[in-house]
């Protein structure tokens, strides 16, 4: 199983990962704990750079930082070659910090605001994608020479692509973009063509996350392509590059079929060479944006089981030390999770369990059903797969602090975000303000 991949067991049953025992890195970084395998993160963005190719094509892989940015990342993300996707002044501000080359930038956002677009005209961001014309209007308040930026236009091509609901971004209700179905799209297109500071590079368009299918994929190139044509008849302006979002789905549990291969990463980009070749088009550049896809499975939060109870229903509860506000898409999407008493390999799993923390509302759901040994406290609960949107959407619901971001690697951990302190809490709080 794939979620497996990154973790190794010991002979005395217990989990491992970079060639450390969970007991050992709970021990000496306390719990709960967010895990990260950084060997696995290198290599999926390697494998991305080595399979998002194609003879006739210009390629490029972008990180799409919102599932996972500690400055450490960054770094990883700009010593792979990668370039990164931000969506807002804080993920830029942690990549500038972090030293991250700005021209390899995409700052993306349906919304920025002034501070922000100013920001990134400072910083000297490689691309804007900007979503609509007001966002347009504010930009060009600000160019003044010697700016000069290039734009992506988000476009929405009103592909629906099977997810949850909330992370399905590119139906034509969508807040995202402008619909390639509105005449008025073009005359943005034009817009931006025309200005003396803005490079118009082309389009950018996201049909939405954790998807399975490749038809999806395949179907949404296509339609992009469409609409590069039609470009091109209506304002004879030539699209460079397009830009087609992230949304590859990963194994959560075994009821998850993410693809195999990298079979649907060449038909997109088949696709595109052969609507360009039937429409005498030049082939545009394409870029991938993943974030799950590269985050997602390297990652495993690390609890320390407090007690385990049964209701008197007999419904079972194991009782760790974190939280939804650790741990928030089981709560918020349903997601499914697997996970298992990393001290406890060899024990039989008697039953089945409903893991929760201890924020104070039964919506504080981890794992909704897992088989497990009886929980004793003490033990150790790792759930695996939550390397992406995890500790990015991570809070502090019922001021509990946050967890530490240990990367592990050939029997090294390092600290890349530390654990967060009572005094964390209250600093922005002002003191004695009433
Ligand atoms: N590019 C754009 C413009 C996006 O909006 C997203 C995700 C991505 C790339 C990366 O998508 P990925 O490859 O990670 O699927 N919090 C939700 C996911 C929200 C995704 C939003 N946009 C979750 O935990 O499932």
């Amino acid at each position: 199983m794939s979620y497996y991949l990154t973790q190794t067991q010991t002979s005395e049953g217990v989990l491992a990962m970079g060639g450390i025992p969970l007991t050992q890195l709970a021990h000496d970084f306390g719990t709960p704990l967010y895990l990260m395998d950084e060997a696995h993160i290198r290599h999926q963005c390697q494998w991305f750079k080595t399979h998002f190719k194609h003879p006739q094509v210009e390629t490029e892989v972008i990180y799409a930082s919102k599932a996972f940015l500690p400055m450490a990342m960054a770094q990883l993300v700009a010593s792979e070659g990668l370039s990164l996707d931000v969506v807002s002044g804080g993920e830029l501000y942690t990549a500038l910090q972090a030293n991250y080359p700005m021209k390899n930038i995409y700052l993306h956002g349906n919304n920025k605001s002034l501070e922000e677009l100013q920001f990134a005209l400072d910083a000297k961001v490689g691309t804007l994608v900007l979503d609509n014309p007001y966002e347009l209007e504010r930009l060009m308040g600000l160019l003044k020479p010697p700016h000069h930026i290039q734009v992506l236009l988000r476009v929405n091509p009103g592909i629906e692509a099977h997810t949850h609901e909330y992370i399905a971004t590119t139906k034509n209700n969508s807040k995202f973009g402008l619909s390639i179905f509105d005449e008025s799209t073009m005359d943005v297109i034009k817009r931006i063509h025309e200005h003396p500071q803005l490079t118009f590079l082309g389009l950018h368009s996201h049909i939405g996350s954790q998807i399975f299918e490749a038809a999806s994929f395949d179907q949404h190139a296509k339609a992009i392509m469409k609409y590069v044509s039609k470009i091109k008849q209506t304002l004879h302006v030539t699209v460079k590059a397009i830009n087609l979002g992230g949304g590859f789905g990963v194994r959560y549990t075994d009821q998850d079929t993410p693809l195999e291969g990298s079979n649907y990463l060449t038909a997109m980009l088949d696709s595109i060479v052969t609507a360009a070749k039937i429409n005498a088009l030049e082939i545009p550049k394409v870029m991938i944006e993943p974030g799950r896809a590269i985050v997602a499975n390297a990652g495993v939060t690390l609890y320390e089981v407090g007690n385990a109870k049964t209701t008197f229903a007999q419904k079972r509860y194991c009782f760790v030390d974190g939280s939804m506000a650790d741990h928030l898409r089981t709560a918020l999407y349903q997601a499914s999770y697997h996970g298992v008493l990393a001290n406890r390999l060899n024990d039989p799993h008697e039953h089945r369990y409903t893991v929760t923390g201890k924020a104070c509302e039964s919506g504080d759901i981890i794992i909704r059903e897992v088989n497990l040994p009886h929980p004793n406290p003490g033990d150790l609960l790792a759930v695996f797969s939550t390397g992406a949107y995890h500790y990015s959407m991570a809070s502090n619901y019922n001021r509990l602090t946050r967890p530490p971001v240990v990367f592990v690697r050939e029997g090294e951990a390092k600290v890349v975000v530390r654990k967060e302190t009572y005094q964390d809490l209250i600093q922005y709080d002002v003191k004695d303000a009433l």
